[in-house]
């Protein structure tokens, strides 16, 4: 194991070399690459996109997190289960942003969701959308 991990060490300094010795033109390209990669990876994920950060920062002003956590349930649904339950389109994100602004409950069981009549359609829309985003299934 030593030796591979070695031998590994090695390759990867001998290429470090490699790349270190030519005209610095050549680098310059390289690292452009390199650089628009994570973009093209964060496009991919949804975490990263404006519409997951606004529905987020909504919801931290909001009282959600009373009642709601990403992967676990508190009184309300755990918010994936709650994505994984219902496809990601228009009419879930209407009945969503709905259940938000007048609360309910039977979904999940006998426990109220609270209403948040104060909401803009909006605003429980972008929280809708947040809460769909986190769908894994
Ligand atoms: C007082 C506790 C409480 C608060 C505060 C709360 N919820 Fe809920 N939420 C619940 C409960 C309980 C349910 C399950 C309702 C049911 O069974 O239909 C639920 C369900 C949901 C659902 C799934 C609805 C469905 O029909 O499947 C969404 C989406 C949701 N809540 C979003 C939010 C958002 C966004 C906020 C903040 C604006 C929020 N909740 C605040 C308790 C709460």
């Amino acid at each position: 194991m030593k030796r591979i991990i070695t031998i590994c060490l090695l390759f990867a300094g001998v290429y470090a070399c490699n790349n270190g010795t030519p005209e610095t033109k050549t680098a310059t390209p390289d690292a452009k690459v390199e650089a628009k990669e994570p973009a093209t990876t964060a496009k991919a994920d949804p975490t990263d996109s404006p519409e997951f950060q606004k529905g987020l920062e909504l919801m931290n002003n909001s009282d959600c997190k009373t009642c709601h956590k990403i992967d676990e349930k508190l009184i309300g649904p755990a918010f994936r289960d709650v994505a994984n339950k219902y496809p990601n389109n228009p009419a879930t994100l209407d009945t969503l942003a709905h259940k938000i602004i007048k609360g309910g409950q039977g979904n999940w069981g006998s426990i109220p969701m609270a209403a948040h009549d104060k909401l803009s359609v909006e605003d429980a829309t972008a929280m809708a959308k947040y809460v769909l985003l986190l769908k894994n299934n």
